[in-house]
């Protein structure tokens, strides 16, 4: 039995890791900069909104390798956007009408468990709900997906097509149409991140106007 097995089973290990660890982050940062702290504690204006899955390996900061203040950061199971959703709306727009983020990424995960019990049958329970959202990008694409016979395959492309659609749903929002209309420089992106490799994908779907989505969710001006 090694260590990291021990950890596991013991609870009291893990929690303790994760003080002594705190010690050791503070102690690095301010071994690299004795004024990070200090730095950090005046203000925050990050230039980047990620929009991630809640899963433990898709961690933004890690895998953007990027430092505390550089990233502000919302996830959900899956990475779902939903426009009646306040949590995902509130991030939004403090992000992009306060902080004046000029980056906002949707960034899925291959091998997402969220995606995967979208795509089956089977009952989970409450997070059924949320998951819908996911079952009906499924729909969206069904004639697409349905010609996959791989189910790993099948999985993979419906984490890409459920970032695309997040992606979409992020441009049908009032808060970045009314964006666009006052400052070019703001643009939402769609990644996948490869958990098999830690690199990312860009989807090439970034967008930063209204085409593309439709006459009816291209707003007017605002009222
Ligand atoms: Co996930």
């Amino acid at each position: 039995m090694n260590n990291e097995t021990i950890n596991f089973q013991d609870p009291g290990d893990t929690y303790q890791a994760l003080i002594d660890g705190n010690k050791a982050f503070v102690d690095a940062q301010l071994a690299a900069d004795p004024d990070f702290f200090h730095k950090l504690s005046k203000g925050q204006s990050p230039q980047v909104l990620w929009i991630g899955c809640s899963d433990s390996r898709v961690p933004a900061n890690q895998v953007t390798n990027t430092q505390p203040g550089e990233v502000f950061v919302h996830r959900n199971i899956a990475n779902v956007c939903v426009h009646s959703d306040m949590n995902m709306l509130s991030v939004l727009d403090y992000s992009v009408n306060v902080l004046k983020v000029k980056h906002v990424i949707v960034a899925g995960h291959y091998g997402c468990g969220g995606v995967a019990a979208a795509m089956s049958s089977q009952q989970f329970g409450l997070i059924d709900n949320w998951l819908r959202h996911i079952k009906d990008v499924y729909r969206l694409h069904a004639h697409e997906l349905d010609l996959i016979t791989d189910h790993q395959v099948r999985a993979d492309r419906l984490v890409e097509l459920n970032v695309i659609e997040q992606v979409f749903n992020l441009c049908k929002t009032t808060i970045v149409q009314n964006a666009w209309k006052e400052r070019n420089d703001l643009q939402i992106h769609g990644w996948v991140v490869d958990i098999r490799t830690g690199l990312v994908k860009d989807l090439k779907v970034s967008c930063s106007n209204t085409e593309n989505l439709g006459k009816v969710f291209a707003l007017d001006k605002e009222a």
